[in-house]
Order: structure tokens, then C-alpha cells, then sequence
């Protein structure tokens, strides 16, 4: 089982065994995360699942989709390194994945 860390703006760390073929996003509300709110469910239209990939992960993740980086226009402090975290699917490669949660959703 993959495991992905979510670091809250706060500094808190939590690892979460995440299962193949969900997305970040649904691995966190699973796991009652805090700070990823994801009010449309998934469907790359509200920008509320908003997270920053850290830089060494950036690559293996890759960058969003043009529709996805349309949306994370309505994020709030986006930077270089956010994504949508609804629209990342959980792959064995991402074992080890780190996130960070913004200060706040949009
Ligand atoms: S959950 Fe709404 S855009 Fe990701």
C-alpha cells in the first residue's frame, strides 16, 4: 500500500496508507485529513482539494491538465507546485508521496 503524507500549514504531519487507483483527494477524506475540503467530490470543479506537491515529488506527479489548471485559478495562494489533489490518482509510484495543505481552500 502506497503511504502519502499530508502536512498541514501548521506543520503537522500525517501518513496515511493510501490504496491504488483513489485519488489523493479521497485518500484524505477517508482519513479525515483536515484542510482539504473537496466540495464538488472530485469533479476538478471547486478547487477546495487544493494542495502543494513537494518539489522531489513534482516530476513523478507531474502537472495538471489544462481543465485542472483552469480551476486552481479559483485556489487560494496558488504556487508553482499546487495541484488539485482530486485529480491525482494513488500509483504504487507514489509511494512516499508528501502534500502540503494550504493555510486555506478557496
Ligand atoms: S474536489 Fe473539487 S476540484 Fe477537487
Amino acid at each position: 500500500m502506497p503511504k502519502i503524507t499530508f502536512i498541514d500549514s501548521g506543520g503537522t504531519a500525517r501518513t496515511i496508507d493510501a490504496e491504488v487507483g483513489q485519488t489523493v483527494m479521497e485518500t484524505a477524506i477517508k482519513n479525515d485529513v483536515p484542510g482539504i475540503e473537496a466540495e464538488c467530490g472530485g469533479a476538478c470543479a471547486c478547487a477546495t482539494c487544493h494542495v502543494y506537491v513537494e518539489p522531489e515529488w513534482q516530476e513523478k506527479v507531474g502537472g495538471p491538465s489544462p481543465m485542472e489548471e483552469d480551476m486552481l485559478d479559483f485556489g487560494y495562494d496558488v504556487k508553482p507546485n499546487s495541484r488539485l489533489s482530486c485529480q491525482i490518482k494513488v500509483t504504487d509510484e507514489l509511494d512516499g508521496l508528501v502534500v502540503r495543505t494550504p493555510e486555506r481552500q478557496a
